[in-house]
Protein backbone atom coordinates (compact mmCIF):
# COMPACT_ATOMS: atom_id res chain seq x y z
CA UNK A 1 0.00 0.00 0.00
CA UNK A 2 1.15 3.76 -0.77
CA UNK A 3 1.90 4.54 2.98
CA UNK A 4 2.34 8.11 1.65
CA UNK A 5 -1.09 8.46 0.13
CA UNK A 6 -2.59 6.99 3.10
CA UNK A 7 -0.68 9.04 5.57
CA UNK A 8 -2.21 11.95 3.88
CA UNK A 9 -5.83 10.79 4.01
CA UNK A 10 -5.59 9.94 7.76
CA UNK A 11 -3.56 12.78 8.63
CA UNK A 12 -6.98 14.74 7.17
CA UNK A 13 -9.66 12.08 8.24
CA UNK A 14 -11.51 14.40 10.51
CA UNK A 15 -12.01 17.37 8.27
CA UNK A 16 -12.61 15.62 5.46
CA UNK A 17 -15.39 13.71 7.00
CA UNK A 18 -16.35 17.41 8.54
CA UNK A 19 -16.18 18.88 5.08
CA UNK A 20 -18.60 15.66 3.81
CA UNK A 21 -20.74 16.43 6.55
CA UNK A 22 -22.99 13.13 6.09
CA UNK A 23 -24.34 13.78 2.63
CA UNK A 24 -21.34 15.66 0.23
CA UNK A 25 -20.11 18.96 0.11
CA UNK A 26 -22.99 22.05 -2.58
CA UNK A 27 -20.66 20.45 -5.72
CA UNK A 28 -21.30 16.77 -4.71
CA UNK A 29 -25.02 17.23 -4.42
CA UNK A 30 -25.85 19.71 -6.73
CA UNK A 31 -23.55 18.48 -9.82
CA UNK A 32 -22.07 15.11 -9.05
CA UNK A 33 -23.86 13.00 -7.26
CA UNK A 34 -27.11 13.52 -9.52
CA UNK A 35 -25.01 12.40 -12.28
CA UNK A 36 -23.62 9.29 -10.81
CA UNK A 37 -27.16 8.15 -9.72
CA UNK A 38 -28.51 8.21 -13.58
CA UNK A 39 -25.44 6.44 -14.31
CA UNK A 40 -25.84 3.63 -11.73
CA UNK A 41 -29.68 3.13 -12.65
CA UNK A 42 -31.21 0.70 -10.38
CA UNK A 43 -28.89 -0.44 -7.71
CA UNK A 44 -31.92 -2.74 -5.83
CA UNK A 45 -30.58 -6.46 -5.06
CA UNK A 46 -26.97 -5.02 -6.81
CA UNK A 47 -23.62 -6.00 -5.24
CA UNK A 48 -21.76 -2.61 -5.06
CA UNK A 49 -18.50 -2.16 -4.64
CA UNK A 50 -17.27 1.03 -3.59
CA UNK A 51 -13.62 1.57 -4.00
CA UNK A 52 -12.03 4.50 -1.82
CA UNK A 53 -15.00 4.95 -0.20
CA UNK A 54 -13.70 7.92 2.16
CA UNK A 55 -15.85 8.85 5.23
CA UNK A 56 -18.84 6.00 3.11
CA UNK A 57 -22.00 8.73 2.67
CA UNK A 58 -22.59 7.44 -0.50
CA UNK A 59 -21.94 3.61 0.70
CA UNK A 60 -24.55 4.32 2.94
CA UNK A 61 -26.69 6.04 0.42
CA UNK A 62 -26.53 2.86 -2.13
CA UNK A 63 -27.40 0.46 0.84
CA UNK A 64 -30.64 2.26 1.74
CA UNK A 65 -31.39 2.25 -2.21
CA UNK A 66 -31.06 -1.65 -1.75
CA UNK A 67 -27.43 -2.29 -2.90
CA UNK A 68 -25.20 -4.87 -1.06
CA UNK A 69 -22.33 -2.42 -0.80
CA UNK A 70 -18.73 -3.06 0.17
CA UNK A 71 -17.06 -0.33 1.11
CA UNK A 72 -12.82 -0.14 0.64
CA UNK A 73 -10.43 2.19 1.58
CA UNK A 74 -7.06 2.27 2.17
CA UNK A 75 -7.19 5.02 5.25
CA UNK A 76 -7.52 3.61 8.61
CA UNK A 77 -8.95 6.39 9.94
CA UNK A 78 -11.56 7.29 7.57
CA UNK A 79 -12.74 3.42 7.73
CA UNK A 80 -13.01 3.85 11.58
CA UNK A 81 -15.56 6.63 10.86
CA UNK A 82 -17.42 4.45 8.43
CA UNK A 83 -18.01 2.18 10.78
CA UNK A 84 -18.96 4.87 13.24
CA UNK A 85 -21.75 6.00 11.66
CA UNK A 86 -23.11 3.06 9.55
CA UNK A 87 -25.12 -0.35 11.23
CA UNK A 88 -22.54 -2.74 10.71
CA UNK A 89 -25.56 -4.99 9.05
CA UNK A 90 -25.89 -2.20 6.51
CA UNK A 91 -22.58 -2.30 4.60
CA UNK A 92 -19.27 -3.77 4.93
CA UNK A 93 -16.49 -1.87 5.12
CA UNK A 94 -12.56 -2.83 4.93
CA UNK A 95 -9.34 -1.29 4.77
CA UNK A 96 -7.80 -2.12 1.44
CA UNK A 97 -5.73 -0.24 -1.75
CA UNK A 98 -8.22 -0.21 -4.84
CA UNK A 99 -4.86 -0.98 -6.91
CA UNK A 100 -4.49 -5.46 -5.33
CA UNK A 101 -7.72 -6.10 -4.32
CA UNK A 102 -6.46 -9.70 -3.47
CA UNK A 103 -9.53 -10.44 -0.39
CA UNK A 104 -11.89 -10.10 -3.76
CA UNK A 105 -12.37 -12.61 -5.80
CA UNK A 106 -13.05 -12.45 -9.96
CA UNK A 107 -16.61 -11.30 -10.97
CA UNK A 108 -17.86 -10.67 -7.51
CA UNK A 109 -19.46 -7.72 -8.15
CA UNK A 110 -22.62 -6.26 -10.33
CA UNK A 111 -21.13 -2.32 -9.68
CA UNK A 112 -18.31 -0.61 -8.95
CA UNK A 113 -18.01 2.99 -8.11
CA UNK A 114 -15.41 5.00 -8.05
CA UNK A 115 -16.22 8.21 -6.84
CA UNK A 116 -13.37 10.94 -6.88
CA UNK A 117 -10.87 8.33 -6.16
CA UNK A 118 -8.17 7.80 -9.40
CA UNK A 119 -7.56 11.34 -9.68
CA UNK A 120 -5.28 10.60 -6.39
CA UNK A 121 -3.76 7.62 -7.23
CA UNK A 122 -0.51 6.67 -8.64
CA UNK A 123 -1.79 3.38 -9.64
CA UNK A 124 -4.52 3.81 -12.42
CA UNK A 125 -3.91 0.81 -14.67
CA UNK A 126 -3.67 -1.85 -11.66
CA UNK A 127 -7.14 -0.01 -9.73
CA UNK A 128 -8.99 -0.60 -13.47
CA UNK A 129 -7.49 -4.08 -13.98
CA UNK A 130 -8.95 -5.06 -10.87
CA UNK A 131 -12.10 -3.51 -11.28
CA UNK A 132 -12.14 -5.61 -14.45
CA UNK A 133 -11.47 -8.63 -12.33
CA UNK A 134 -13.75 -7.90 -9.75
CA UNK A 135 -16.82 -7.24 -11.99
CA UNK A 136 -18.97 -10.25 -13.45
CA UNK A 137 -19.01 -10.04 -17.41
CA UNK A 138 -22.11 -7.09 -18.63
CA UNK A 139 -20.59 -5.43 -14.56
CA UNK A 140 -20.67 -1.75 -14.97
CA UNK A 141 -18.56 0.48 -13.64
CA UNK A 142 -18.97 4.16 -12.90
CA UNK A 143 -15.80 6.83 -11.92
CA UNK A 144 -15.69 10.33 -11.64
CA UNK A 145 -12.91 12.77 -11.68
CA UNK A 146 -12.93 16.81 -11.48
CA UNK A 147 -12.56 16.98 -14.96
CA UNK A 148 -8.81 16.66 -16.29
CA UNK A 149 -8.88 19.77 -19.16
CA UNK A 150 -10.58 21.96 -16.50
CA UNK A 151 -8.87 20.64 -13.16
CA UNK A 152 -7.85 23.06 -10.77
CA UNK A 153 -6.29 20.12 -8.65
CA UNK A 154 -3.74 20.39 -11.46
CA UNK A 155 -2.35 22.82 -13.75
CA UNK A 156 -5.38 24.70 -14.25
CA UNK A 157 -7.25 27.67 -12.22
CA UNK A 158 -9.64 30.49 -12.51
CA UNK A 159 -8.58 33.93 -12.82
CA UNK A 160 -10.84 36.07 -10.39
CA UNK A 161 -12.50 38.55 -9.94
CA UNK A 162 -13.84 40.29 -7.26
CA UNK A 163 -16.00 38.53 -4.24
CA UNK A 164 -19.96 39.07 -4.94
CA UNK A 165 -21.67 39.91 -2.01
CA UNK A 166 -24.61 37.55 -2.30
CA UNK A 167 -22.76 34.53 -2.98
CA UNK A 168 -19.65 35.30 -1.42
CA UNK A 169 -17.49 33.78 -3.74
CA UNK A 170 -15.08 35.70 -6.17
CA UNK A 171 -16.24 35.79 -9.69
CA UNK A 172 -14.51 33.94 -12.19
CA UNK A 173 -12.89 36.03 -14.99
CA UNK A 174 -11.36 33.30 -17.17
CA UNK A 175 -10.09 29.81 -16.69
CA UNK A 176 -6.31 29.62 -17.13
CA UNK A 177 -5.21 26.04 -18.44
CA UNK A 178 -1.39 24.92 -19.40
CA UNK A 179 1.14 22.25 -19.46
CA UNK A 180 -2.31 20.12 -19.88
CA UNK A 181 0.15 17.29 -21.67
CA UNK A 182 1.81 17.20 -18.63
CA UNK A 183 1.21 14.18 -16.87
CA UNK A 184 2.42 14.16 -13.00
CA UNK A 185 1.63 14.47 -9.36
CA UNK A 186 0.61 18.07 -7.98
CA UNK A 187 0.66 18.55 -3.87
CA UNK A 188 -2.41 21.02 -2.91
CA UNK A 189 -4.09 21.44 0.46
CA UNK A 190 -7.71 21.74 0.81
CA UNK A 191 -9.68 24.16 2.49
CA UNK A 192 -12.76 23.45 5.07
CA UNK A 193 -15.87 25.24 4.60
CA UNK A 194 -14.85 28.31 7.13
CA UNK A 195 -11.39 28.30 4.73
CA UNK A 196 -9.32 26.79 7.14
CA UNK A 197 -6.63 24.59 5.84
CA UNK A 198 -6.23 21.05 5.96
CA UNK A 199 -3.32 19.75 8.32
CA UNK A 200 -1.77 18.08 4.89
CA UNK A 201 -1.71 18.52 1.55
CA UNK A 202 -3.23 15.55 -0.98
CA UNK A 203 -1.65 14.08 -3.96
CA UNK A 204 -3.67 14.93 -7.42
CA UNK A 205 -2.41 12.91 -9.89
CA UNK A 206 -2.87 15.08 -13.65
CA UNK A 207 -3.27 12.71 -16.38
CA UNK A 208 -5.38 13.33 -19.89
CA UNK A 209 -8.51 12.36 -20.96
CA UNK A 210 -7.39 10.11 -23.76
CA UNK A 211 -5.20 8.34 -21.12
CA UNK A 212 -8.05 7.49 -18.93
CA UNK A 213 -10.34 6.31 -21.92
CA UNK A 214 -7.07 4.43 -23.46
CA UNK A 215 -6.64 2.64 -19.47
CA UNK A 216 -10.36 1.50 -19.54
CA UNK A 217 -10.21 0.17 -23.00
CA UNK A 218 -6.99 -1.77 -22.20
CA UNK A 219 -8.45 -3.61 -18.82
CA UNK A 220 -11.58 -4.88 -20.71
CA UNK A 221 -13.99 -2.19 -20.75
CA UNK A 222 -16.13 -0.05 -23.06
CA UNK A 223 -16.88 2.93 -22.53
CA UNK A 224 -21.05 3.75 -22.48
CA UNK A 225 -21.35 7.10 -21.55
CA UNK A 226 -19.21 10.16 -20.69
CA UNK A 227 -20.37 13.16 -18.54
CA UNK A 228 -19.78 16.66 -17.90
CA UNK A 229 -22.40 17.05 -15.51
CA UNK A 230 -23.78 20.81 -14.95
CA UNK A 231 -25.38 21.92 -11.95
CA UNK A 232 -28.99 20.83 -11.33
CA UNK A 233 -30.18 23.82 -9.41
CA UNK A 234 -30.43 27.59 -10.14
CA UNK A 235 -28.17 28.18 -7.42
CA UNK A 236 -25.73 31.75 -8.42
CA UNK A 237 -22.78 29.94 -6.59
CA UNK A 238 -22.17 27.99 -9.36
CA UNK A 239 -22.04 30.47 -12.07
CA UNK A 240 -18.19 28.97 -13.03
CA UNK A 241 -19.17 25.57 -12.72
CA UNK A 242 -22.16 26.50 -15.91
CA UNK A 243 -19.41 28.22 -17.69
CA UNK A 244 -16.86 24.91 -17.77
CA UNK A 245 -17.57 21.29 -16.20
CA UNK A 246 -15.85 20.88 -12.50
CA UNK A 247 -16.43 17.00 -13.07
CA UNK A 248 -16.09 14.03 -15.80
CA UNK A 249 -18.10 11.14 -15.48
CA UNK A 250 -17.04 7.77 -17.19
CA UNK A 251 -19.40 4.99 -17.45
CA UNK A 252 -17.95 1.53 -18.42
CA UNK A 253 -19.39 -2.08 -19.24
CA UNK A 254 -17.34 -4.67 -18.93
CA UNK A 255 -17.20 -7.06 -21.90
C1 LIG B 1 -11.66 12.42 -2.58
S1 LIG B 1 -11.84 11.04 -1.52
C2 LIG B 1 -13.36 10.36 -2.15
C3 LIG B 1 -14.07 9.52 -1.13
C4 LIG B 1 -15.46 9.04 -1.55
N1 LIG B 1 -15.40 8.19 -2.72
C5 LIG B 1 -16.37 10.22 -1.76
O1 LIG B 1 -16.87 10.39 -2.88
O2 LIG B 1 -16.60 10.95 -0.78
C6 LIG B 1 -10.60 9.88 -2.10
C7 LIG B 1 -10.55 8.61 -1.27
O3 LIG B 1 -9.72 7.65 -1.93
C8 LIG B 1 -9.00 6.94 -0.93
N2 LIG B 1 -7.84 6.32 -1.60
C9 LIG B 1 -6.80 6.95 -2.21
N3 LIG B 1 -5.98 6.04 -2.76
C10 LIG B 1 -6.51 4.81 -2.48
C11 LIG B 1 -6.10 3.48 -2.77
N4 LIG B 1 -4.99 3.20 -3.48
N5 LIG B 1 -6.87 2.46 -2.33
C12 LIG B 1 -7.99 2.71 -1.60
N6 LIG B 1 -8.42 3.96 -1.30
C13 LIG B 1 -7.69 4.99 -1.73
C14 LIG B 1 -8.66 7.99 0.10
O4 LIG B 1 -8.34 7.43 1.34
C15 LIG B 1 -9.97 8.79 0.12
O5 LIG B 1 -10.88 8.27 1.05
Amino acid sequence: MDERIAEQWDTNAEVFANLIDGTGTPHHREILNPCVDCLLGDVNGKKLLDAGCGEGYLSRYYAHKGAVVTGVDMSRKLIDICMKTTAQEEVSYRVGNICNLHFISDSEFDLVLCNLVLLNIACLQESLSEFSRVLRPGGILVFSLVHPAFNVYGPGSWEMGEKDPKTRRRAGKYFKVDRYFDEKEYLRYWRSRKGEKFPKQFSFYHRTISTYVNALVSTGFSLVSLKEPRPVSDNAFFDRERRIPFFLVFKAEKT
